[in-house]
């Protein structure tokens, strides 16, 4: 089949990591025979450099066209100082917005053979890590109404929690449907017994539940969450929450895999169109050097056939290259190991890609 995928690399490592997934992409086409055209766009700081924005709005309307987006990262230190319009992560969030990306994919599992690098106990991850985060992102205490105000104790700043039905519906929808292709089994995580708003959430979610009766619902507080992520992960499967707790519990179940370099996530609209990418930034301490973890973006890329293109053969063959490599002993800095051999990006790449098979 023929795919056209827009290219964003960004700034910093994101670059060096986005060639890596484009050289996975073109070897899936040509080991499962499909054809990928590609659209490159320059996003964030590489876009400001170029054009005076973070994101031109003929990007916008390429992007209209395509099947999924591939994406780096975007920032740097000599951006922070831009005016807040033109502020490089002004070019993510317009993406975010201009698409509706409300539900932020975030999955979490061990590898076999990273697990000395998990900080949890071997007897923990022996059970099993392997959470999908669903995390509303553009709803919440993020969006909701902030500001400051003279209160009865002088100065004081406030920022409003709000969900609506239709927010919250959507987002369990989603994470229903991904429960029915995994292990059956959500666990929608809010502080209902402080917060009206998180009432609401498991209201509604407890409705969407009834829409599918396979599905196992599991309602959980978000402190007792957080605890059971570090001393008993295995019981999550997928995880729905609120745009705050997720960007909280994503980290915590991230690190548990041993590297911000080996996590990938997508963010999706209602009609399944999504924005795909490493978790990590742009880390310009290394940008250049080559010497970044492609295998999150080469991971977001197993998720991007997976979801966005429906090909969950291809996808497999990207897990089991990935798996395989990291078996075989190769490993960038921030996964390496005393006895592993240490690799730069480009050999990952290459070394994860002659890898793909069927
Ligand atoms: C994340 C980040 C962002 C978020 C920040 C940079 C606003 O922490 O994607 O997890 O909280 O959404
Ligand atoms: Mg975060």
């Amino acid at each position: 089949m023929d795919f056209k995928i827009p290219i964003i690399p960004g700034d910093g490592i994101g670059v060096d990591v986005v060639r890596e997934g484009v050289r996975a992409l073109d070897r899936i086409g040509e080991v499962f025979g499909h054809t990928f055209t590609y659209e490159h766009i320059l996003c964030g700081g590489a876009c400001i450099d170029a054009h005076g924005v973070p994101l031109q709005d003929e990007s916008i309307e390429k992007i209209k066209e395509c099947d999924a987006i591939l994406f780096g990262a975007v920032g740097g230190p000599k951006l922070d100082a831009l005016p807040k319009e033109q502020r490089p992560e002004r070019g993510l969030a317009r993406l975010r917005r201009e698409f509706n990306l409300f539900a932020n994919l975030r999955p979490s599992k061990i590898y076999p053979d990273l697990k000395d690098k998990s900080p949890l106990k071997d007897r923990i991850i022996e059970k099993g890590v392997d959470i999908m985060l669903i995390r509303d992102l553009t709803g919440g205490i993020y969006f909701g109404n902030k500001g400051r105000r003279e209160g009865k104790n002088g100065l004081e700043a406030y920022d409003e929690e709000c969900y609506s039905v239709m927010e919250i519906t959507r987002v369990a929808k989603k994470a229903f449907e991904i429960a029915m292709q995994r292990r059956k089994s959500v666990t929608s995580v809010d502080k209902a017994n402080a917060l009206e708003a998180s009432r609401l959430w498991r209201d509604t979610v407890t409705e969407v539940a009834k829409d599918y009766p396979e599905v196992e619902l599991k309602h959980m507080l978000v402190d007792k969450a957080a605890m059971e992520l570090a001393c008993n992960p295995s019981v999550f499967d997928v995880l729905l929450t609120t745009s705050i707790f997720g960007d909280i519990l994503s980290d915590e179940a991230g690190v548990t895999t041993g590297s911000v370099g080996m996590l990938a996530s997508a963010a999706l609209n209602e009609s399944g169109f999504g924005l795909y990418e490493p978790i990590h930034g742009t880390a310009p301490d290394i940008a250049g050097m080559g010497i970044a973890n492609p295998l999150a973006t080469i991971a977001s890329v197993g998720m991007l056939l997976e979801i966005a293109l429906n090909l969950p053969e291809e996808a497999k063959a990207i897990d089991r290259a990935i798996n395989k490599v990291l078996h075989d002993g190769y490993r960038t800095g921030d996964i390496y190991m005393e006895g592993t051999t240490k690799v730069t990006t480009e050999e990952m790449g290459t070394y994860t890609i002659e890898r793909i098979t069927k």
